[in-house]
């Protein structure tokens, strides 16, 4: 069987791009500079393996050649002139060299773009197609519906509001991040993935402002889907009295609202997830116009899961069938499903290949281990459920009553 080199290249182009990442925080336009250039040529050969987003796959590496010229003519890049693209590609883009000054500004101004930037690093990369995600076809409609009435045009003048601020809540690990994320994708947002928790701890005193910040870079970045992860820390710090936490619910109800009611050219998106949705209060709970149950995965759901993780990926599996698999694995989440999957796999490389520590015991350099190829062999029905025992489902069946019984009746 063909080994497909897609995943190791991806791999390559997140480590590389971590290095230009620093390089370019460091001011160290040399390494950025290499480090644009192997992305590029890194990305021209993925697009080799990706047949539908090949051509802007293509387009991307373009712009890490204009990035590397630049560089290269030893210029360092104001974050104003990175490219949208790659400004989105890079996770947490900190290629906030040049900060503009104007003469004789504020303290107020330059505290709010400080918390501009800060709220740009947010930025994440969110390459999930739904194809991707199994099962929730209920979440996956309501999510294309909103895309789709936010961007076509009704054929004569009807007063539409699509919804735009969704709330996912659910036992963890069932695809609330990965719904975010192929939402952003399918609208070529901007995403922005925000976790409460860490505006709170990082920005103690100041979270109010990092949250307006963040809306303001949503709708500049336009179209955006901001993801807030955990909202329910917002109401359990409240309950603790935080003065910060306070401020901060505030913040958020408001620009909730306000942002209801903005006029804007291109979609901006709200997307909340949960795992503890009973700890919201009503608060913030109405301003959520659609609150959609992410469940465990159905035995539909479950067999989709592994066909995901294993043969999507191009394993075979040998002894057992999706069937059963999906049978035996009641009650386990999609986060444990691909545990179980990525388990098998390793103990069939381990099967597969038991003499590498030779081989990496013979071989001199990196490039001469580049070209050893190693051995993938159909995963055995013990090597899959041996996985299965070891990892355990953390949703009870009590937790599903509980998330079953709310905002019903
Ligand atoms: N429906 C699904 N389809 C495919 N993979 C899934 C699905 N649900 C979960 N997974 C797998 O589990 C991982 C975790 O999923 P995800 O991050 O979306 O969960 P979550 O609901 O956001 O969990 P948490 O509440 O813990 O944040 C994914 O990266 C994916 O590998
Ligand atoms: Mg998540």
């Amino acid at each position: 069987m063909a080994v497909d080199a897609s995943a190791f290249l991806h791999d390559e182009i997140k480590r590389s791009k971590k290095k230009l990442e620093k390089a370019l925080k460091q001011g160290d336009t040399f390494i950025a500079a290499r480090q644009a250039k192997r992305i590029a040529e890194l990305l021209r050969e993925l697009a080799k393996y990706r047949k539908w987003s090949g051509k802007e796959l293509l387009e991307l590496a373009k712009e890490y050649d204009e990035l590397y010229l630049k560089l290269k003519r030893g210029e360092l890049v104001p974050v104003s002139q990175v490219p949208e693209e790659i400004r989105r590609e890079l996770r947490k883009p900190k290629i906030v060299i040049a900060k503009p000054k104007g003469a004789g500004e504020g303290e107020l101004a330059k505290l709010t773009r400080e918390f501009d930037i800060e709220a740009e690093k947010l930025i994440a990369k969110a390459d999930i197609t739904w194809d991707d995600i199994a099962g929730l076809e209920e979440a996956k409609r309501a999510l294309i519906e909103a895309i789709f009435y936010a961007i076509a045009k009704p054929e004569k003048p009807v007063k539409i509001e699509p919804p735009r601020r969704f709330l996912l809540y659910g036992p963890p690990g069932c695809g609330k991040t990965l719904l975010a994320m192929a939402a952003s994708n399918m609208l070529k947002a901007t995403f922005f993935n925000v976790s409460i928790d860490k505006i709170l701890s990082r920005y103690v005193g100041d979270s109010p402002k990092m949250m307006a910040a963040v809306f303001r870079a949503a709708y500049r970045h336009a179209p955006s889907v901001i993801f807030f992860d955990e909202v329910e820390t917002l109401a359990v710090k409240r309950d603790l009295g935080r003065e910060p936490a306070i401020g901060l619910v505030q913040t958020f109800l408001t620009e909730l609202d306000g942002f209801k009611s903005k006029k804007l050219e291109k979609p901006v998106i709200v997307i909340a997830a949960t795992n503890k949705p009973w700890l919201l209060d009503e608060a913030i709970l109405s301003r959520f116009e659609k609150r959609i149950y992410i469940p465990l995965p159905d035995f539909k759901a479950r067999k989709e899961l592994f066909k995901i993780h294993l043969e999507k990926k191009g394993f075979e599996i040998q002894g057992i069938t999706y069937d059963e698999l999906a049978k035996l694995t009641e009650g386990y989440s999609g986060r444990d499903i691909a545990n179980i999957c990525k388990e098998a796999i390793m103990k069939m490389l381990r099967r597969a290949n038991p003499k590498i520590t030779e081989i990496l015991n013979k071989v001199k350099d990196l490039s001469e281990l580049e070209k050893i190829t190693y051995k993938v062999a159909p995963i055995t029905k013990q090597e899959l459920l041996e996985a299965a025992k070891k990892v355990k489902p953390a949703t009870t069946k009590q937790d599903v009553e509980k998330y079953s019984k709310l905002f019903k009746g």
